[in-house]
């Protein structure tokens, strides 16, 4: 008997849980599969290659993107300014695509550049930031990867994911990451959403040498509404 009741209650828990995260696929879904043989690179990747995803969901505002498991090479940068450290994240993480890794293998850069934010909500201007830049590794380098020789970078698995995805243009700077953040964090409030608080991405495409029609986004972390299971 209390098994039963148990049995029913997990049944009832695993149904809120999941109705959660029913998620209907859309046109973009069944465009951009995340298989290996069917993905179709977005073009917003140029002519690079790029991690693979699948979205989830489609607004006008918004994004829903689950982002495959996958090895990405990261490094660290502590500094007052983000386009500061910008660079010289990436100066480091070029250097391990261009042969700076253990076995001086060359591979082809891959796009976003990943900068990650920490967004501490109280906590005032502190003078110094902690960043965090990423780049996937290409397909043929996620197994036997060739490890960085600068203790700098390190290869990190990075689980699959899932995230909210804002689109916007121009230069990635301190002040547009910062608005383009809140305001994707703005509207997934009207819209009822659930998100990470703590950190956001700033998904930066294109190289400081194309000046038009640049492609950016800000991730924020995806969270099923809490409200939703907490009432069953
Ligand atoms: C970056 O910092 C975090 C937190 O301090 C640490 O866990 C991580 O290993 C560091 N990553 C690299 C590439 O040094």
């Amino acid at each position: 008997m209390r098994l039963t009741c148990l049995l029913l209650l997990a049944c009832c828990l695993a149904q809120a849980a999941h109705a959660v995260r029913v998620i209907k696929p859309t046109a973009d879904e069944l465009a951009i599969d995340h298989t290996a043989e069917k993905w179709k690179r977005p073009d917003f990747c140029g002519k690079m290659d790029c991690p693979r995803f699948t979205t989830k969901e489609h607004t006008d505002n918004w994004d829903v993107r689950e982002y495959d498991a996958a090895k990405w090479v990261v490094t660290n940068v502590t500094g007052s300014k983000f386009e500061i450290a910008y660079t010289k994240g990436v100066s480091k993480l070029l250097k391990y695509f261009k042969g700076t890794n253990d076995k001086e293998e060359k591979m082809d850069i891959t796009t976003p550049t990943l900068a990650e934010v920490k967004l501490s909500k109280q906590g005032g201007e502190s003078k110094d930031k902690d960043y965090s830049f990423s780049l996937w590794l290409p397909e043929q380098f996620q197994t036997d990867t060739p490890q960085p020789t600068d203790s700098d970078v390190k290869v990190v698995d990075f689980p699959k994911t899932t995230v909210y995805v804002r689109v916007f243009g121009g230069f990635a700077t301190e002040g547009t990451v910062m608005t383009e953040t809140r305001s994707l964090q703005d509207m997934l409030d009207e819209d009822g959403r659930d998100y990470g608080e703590d950190v956001a991405w700033a998904a930066v495409y294109d190289p400081p040498q194309k000046l038009l029609r640049r492609h950016n986004e800000i991730h924020v972390p995806y969270a099923a509404k809490k409200s939703v299971v907490q009432d069953s």
